[in-house]
């Protein structure tokens, strides 16, 4: 009888995520396109190249449904002048200074995609290449599994990497991002997710009016190429701290501060008051227009918030332009360039060792 249920649930799950073709490109195959829709009206389309989030439509406080992250309409726009919309980031997150990092005494040169600087995993990071998916049963809700094998010595990374994401819509309107990976040799290893949101609908204007607050009492401020300069500095009392002050994203954002000249806006990693390893609420953000909020809570240690800083006129879903700040993201994530920095905590995966993540996207709307 238990048995039955349990049956009756996942099957249940299942029957919620469609799949079509999304494009295909010459030499590397078919992209595949996954929507999975939860009973409370959200729907998420998440395809093969990227692993990237295509859609996200969730409904403001009036019930109306919008698509709140940044992206085009086609697999063509996301091949060409593309800054990560949605995609799933790695090997490594962010930026690892010089390119280069040393590990169990070996020197390692990765790829150089950023300046002098390695950025988001490379020239092709996972974000660049076609995944392979399949919906897998879940009581939690429609569930789809991608996978990806990293070779040894991809962008210059050691040890073949084998890497799952699990994306999972659960009841509440939560979308609960899983990540694992195993290793055959010692790599450093730092997944996220890169959508743009736009609690108000992509393409309906800046971001600056969604109010923002931060479960992180300190940030690490970066040098001039955006690699953290070693610090671990207090947010009280700066343009920083949107944890005793949460603030409209655009309050503070063109103070008069080193950091924000050198982000152009907020592009820094915040260290969350939660640590390591236990899922906790790492940030919140409020739409007031639209009423919509979006909670991220996560088992990683740091969070960036980018807010679109290098958008600049480009075209997106349906006639929309994004131009500066007209989404923001949060990356969950450990610190940028944790292989060159002791302090901070390590990102090196071992043999034997299961890399093992997770963030939770929920999203609800609050009264006026
Ligand atoms: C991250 C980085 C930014 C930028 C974007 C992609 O958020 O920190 O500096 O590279 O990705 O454009």
């Amino acid at each position: 009888m238990l048995a039955m249920v349990a049956f009756s649930l996942q099957a249940h799950a299942m029957q919620d995520v469609a799949s079509d073709v999304f494009g295909s490109i010459p030499g590397k195959g078919q992209v595949e396109r996954y929507t999975l829709t939860s009973e409370q009206g959200m729907e998420v389309a998440i395809m093969t190249y990227g692993a990237a989030i295509v859609a996200l439509r969730v409904p403001d406080r009036t019930g109306q449904v919008d698509d709140v992250v940044l992206g085009f309409d086609t697999l063509e726009g996301y091949l060409g002048d593309n800054p990560y919309f949605g995609s799933v980031v790695g090997r490594y997150g962010n930026r690892i200074a010089g390119g280069t990092f040393k590990l169990d005494g070996e020197t390692y040169v990765l790829a150089r995609n950023n300046g002098a600087n390695h950025l988001h995993g490379g020239v092709v990071g996972f974000d660049k290449v076609i995944w392979d998916a399949s919906p897998v049963a879940d009581d939690r809700g429609p569930s789809v599994q991608f996978s990806y094998v990293s070779q040894d010595g991809e962008e210059g990374y050691p040890g073949t990497l084998a890497v799952t994401v699990t994306y999972t819509l659960a009841a509440g309107n939560e979308l609960i991002v899983d990540y694992e990976a195993t290793t055959t040799h010692a790599t450093p290893v730092n997944l996220t997710q890169h959508a743009y949101f736009n609690l108000g609908g992509e393409g309906s204007g800046d971001i600056l009016d969604h109010e923002l607050s931060l479960n992180a009492s300190h940030y690490t401020p970066v040098d001039s190429t955006l690699i953290p300069n070693g610090e671990v500095a207090a947010v009280v009392g700066t343009p920083f701290d949107f944890k005793t002050r949460p603030a409209r994203i655009g309050a503070r954002i063109s103070d008069e501060h080193p950091q924000l000249t050198i982000g152009g806006g907020y592009d820094h990693n915040f260290v969350l008051d939660s640590g390591e390893d236990s899922l906790a609420l790492a940030a919140r953000a409020y739409h007031p227009a639209s009423g919509r909020t979006l909670e991220v809570y996560t088992t990683e240690p740091g969070v960036q918030l980018y807010t679109g800083n290098f958008l600049d006129a480009l075209p997106g879903k349906g006639s929309h332009v994004y131009g500066r700040h007209a989404g923001f993201c949060l990356e969950t994530q450990h610190f940028p360039d944790s292989p060159n920095q002791p302090d901070f905590p390590s990102t090196i995966l071992r043999p034997g060792e299961r890399y093992q993540s997770r963030t939770v996207f929920a999203f609800g709307t609050a009264a006026m």
